[in-house]
């Protein structure tokens, strides 16, 4: 059991026990990783708190005022009524023309109509409720956000695996990705690419788009089924000269019925929407076509 988890059960022993023993095997084993905590009330103290996940400028939180004036132009007939699981079929439609349009490359057959989720933390969620089982791999670079381990080891009881993205000279670097996926001999892979990364904000290249996306391509090749689920969580904040289409287009342009491209985006950051919890989950299709 993780140590915070363990930490946790802990105080209920003296504070509930009876709490304590009708929590499940997974409520016992759920924690909030301590990065995500411990960095925020440390951030607390200093000039610029870079750990709130959210844009700020000297006047507060920053936000889009189109998206503020949306609320005095709704009626609430457009508000209240009820919104289907998969969320409003409109929305879902617009969502899908946006990225379209941000990605030129990609075909508007090669994916799904996204389905809306609470946000991308849900995306991930039922991701890995569809497609994880015990004991699978789940590859993650050294360098990655703390959710990942509660959802997918914590929950799933998947195995962790990480490759390191920047070299000792601190500059990013394919290397390590590309040996572990040449290397990789398990029936399933389940690879998160996540950029602009979090943390370190890196975005790759045209150049490295193609190096990570023809080792996924060799694997798939090789009959390892290959989930590459992209979270695109920070999408469209690019600096300097990256692809700036997501990796999940390329990751559609592979013509293999082993992989599964998969897309979580959404609002919170793309649109400094923070309170919306508005996502959305996209699957590729170009390699189930019939052939
Ligand atoms: C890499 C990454 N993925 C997902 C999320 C969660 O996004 P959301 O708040 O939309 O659930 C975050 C939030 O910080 C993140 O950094």
């Amino acid at each position: 059991m993780n140590p915070l988890a363990q930490h946790l059960n802990d105080q209920l022993v003296d504070d509930s026990p009876e709490i304590l023993s009708m929590l499940s095997r997974l409520g016992q084993s759920m924690f909030y990783p301590k990065g995500i905590l411990s960095q925020s009330a440390e951030a607390k103290s200093t000039k610029y708190n870079a750990t709130i996940g959210m844009a700020t400028n000297d006047k507060g939180k920053m936000y889009a005022d189109t998206l503020f004036d949306v609320y005095n132009h709704l009626s609430p007939d457009e508000i209240f009524p009820y919104a289907p699981p998969q969320g409003i079929e409109t929305l879902r439609d617009l969502w899908q023309q946006k990225m379209l349009k941000e990605n030129p490359s990609l075909k508007a057959s090669s994916i799904s109509r996204p389905i809306v989720t609470n946000a991308l933390t849900h995306g991930l969620s039922l991701v890995a409720d569809l497609f994880v089982n015990d004991e699978d791999t789940i590859l993650l670079p050294t360098h990655n956000w703390g959710n990942y381990k509660l959802i997918f080891n914590t929950r799933h009881n998947a195995n962790i695996e990480t490759y390191a993205i920047f070299d000792q000279d601190g500059h990013y670097t394919t290397n390590s990705l590309v040996s572990t996926l040449d290397n990789f001999k398990q029936y399933k892979a389940i690879i998160i690419l996540n950029y602009p990364n979090n943390p370190t904000g890196y975005t790759p290249t045209q150049e490295e788009v193609h190096t990570i996306v023809s080792a996924i391509e060799r694997l798939a090749e090789k009959g390892t089924k290959v989930i590459t689920v992209v979270d695109d969580a920070y999408y469209g904040l690019f600096y300097e000269d990256v692809y700036t289409q997501s990796i999940f287009t390329a990751i559609t342009q592979l013509d293999s019925k082993n992989i599964l491209p998969i897309r979580l985006d959404g609002a919170t950051k793309e649109f400094f929407a923070w309170g919306l919890r508005v996502g959305f989950l996209t699957f590729g299709l170009n390699n189930q076509k019939a052939k």
